[in-house]
């Protein structure tokens, strides 16, 4: 499998260019995490050093925050190749081994979505990643019988918006668990000020600031948002992004000045106006806003969570007394 299948399907042939150039190829390159870049430096160094794989990686964290950017990063760094898949592709343990087969000493078997794997297939890997072997087998009837196949030392990579979804088996083989965390909108600034490069955009630098601001403290959002706003200075026949066409852009777009959607406003809405501030069910709320409950639990809510506009209670969803005040709602729940 190729770099392609990481990138959404709708992307056209120009977009799926920046994509690839948008994302850094160095740990040196690669803004923010610090925690995370500081860890692996460590044991990148010391396997290179021992000439051996690295210890399989786990990154989690929301989307958007690079966690594809950061498997490829590593393979880079460690001068192998990466193979990349995704859990939900891969239906049959044979799938698996096929993919184990082809791997070089060193190589990284990048698994997007790793939460999403099958239970035969995710059994394979056990000892897969523990001690670089698989059992298969093969022959029907009366000939069937196991076939015992070694396989190199690889590096597995796993990234996974939902950590708490991996069985505990599958978790504890992973040497390295890393933590991806929402950017501080300095290292957003930074992001802006990298991409508007890559896409040959001046940007002013109180636009860059807005625009960080107002990205939910994920890359991924901030080149978005780079892109539409482009478009409107461009339009405007501005040469260089201003912070006038920036707010302007994003008032066209309905992102507010805390980043928040129509979407994340009508999550909070709902909650405050239609259920006094909550508890209230994630199933209930997304069929009251015509959204995928996975999707506002991934997407919408560890932003709002980490902003304080949202807690997870036993009991359900609750908006918190900030949600109601920046959306100008009075507040009747008093707990
Ligand atoms: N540290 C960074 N510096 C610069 N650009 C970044 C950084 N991290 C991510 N990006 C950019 O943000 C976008 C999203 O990154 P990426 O696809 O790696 O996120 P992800 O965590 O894998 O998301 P998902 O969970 O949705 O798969 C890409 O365009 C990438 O270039
Ligand atoms: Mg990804």
């Amino acid at each position: 499998m190729t770099k392609e299948r990481i990138i959404s399907q709708d992307a056209d042939e120009e977009d799926t260019q920046f994509e690839l150039s948008l994302r850094p190829q160095t740990l040196k390159a690669y803004i923010g995490q610090e925690k995370v870049k500081r860890e692996l430096t460590v044991y990148i160094e010391a396997a290179l050093k021992r000439d051996e794989a690295l210890d399989h990686v786990l990154l989690y964290g929301p989307p958007g925050l690079g966690k594809t950017t950061m498997a490829f990063v590593i393979a880079n760094e460690m001068h192998v190749h990466l193979k990349s898949t995704s859990g939900p592709a891969i239906e049959k343990a044979g799938d698996l081994v096929a993919l184990l087969a082809e791997l070089e000493p060193g190589d990284v078997l990048f698994i997007d979505e790793i939460h999403r794997l099958s239970k035969p297939v995710e059994e394979i890997l056990y000892s897969a990643m523990e001690d670089f072997y698989v059992d298969i087998i093969v022959g029907e009837g009366q000939t069937t019988h196991a076939v015992h196949v070694p396989l190199p030392p690889f590096t597995l990579i796993g990234a996974t918006t939902r950590a708490g979804r991996l069985s505990a088996p599958l978790r504890d083989r992973f040497g390295i668990v890393s933590h991806m965390q929402f950017y501080t909108t300095a290292d957003l600034e930074k992001i802006i000020m990298r991409s508007s490069q890559v896409l040959s955009t001046k940007i002013d630098d109180q636009a860059a600031k807005e625009l960080a601001c107002r990205s939910r403290g994920t890359p991924r959002v901030a080149n978005r948002l780079l892109k539409r706003v482009r478009d409107f200075a461009e339009v405007k026949g501005e040469k260089r992004i201003s912070l006038e066409t920036t707010r302007y852009a994003l008032t066209q777009l309905q992102v507010d000045d805390q980043g928040l959607d129509p979407t994340d406003r009508k999550l909070l809405k709902t909650m405050i106006v239609n259920y006094h501030g909550g508890p209230v069910g994630l199933k209930t709320l997304a069929a009251n806003i015509g959204e995928d409950a996975e999707t506002l639990e991934e997407v919408y809510e560890p932003y709002l969570m980490q902003q304080g506009f949202l807690t997870r209670t036993p009991r359900g969803r609750m908006a918190t007394k900030k949600a109601g005040s920046w959306l100008g709602l009075p507040f009747m729940n008093d707990d």
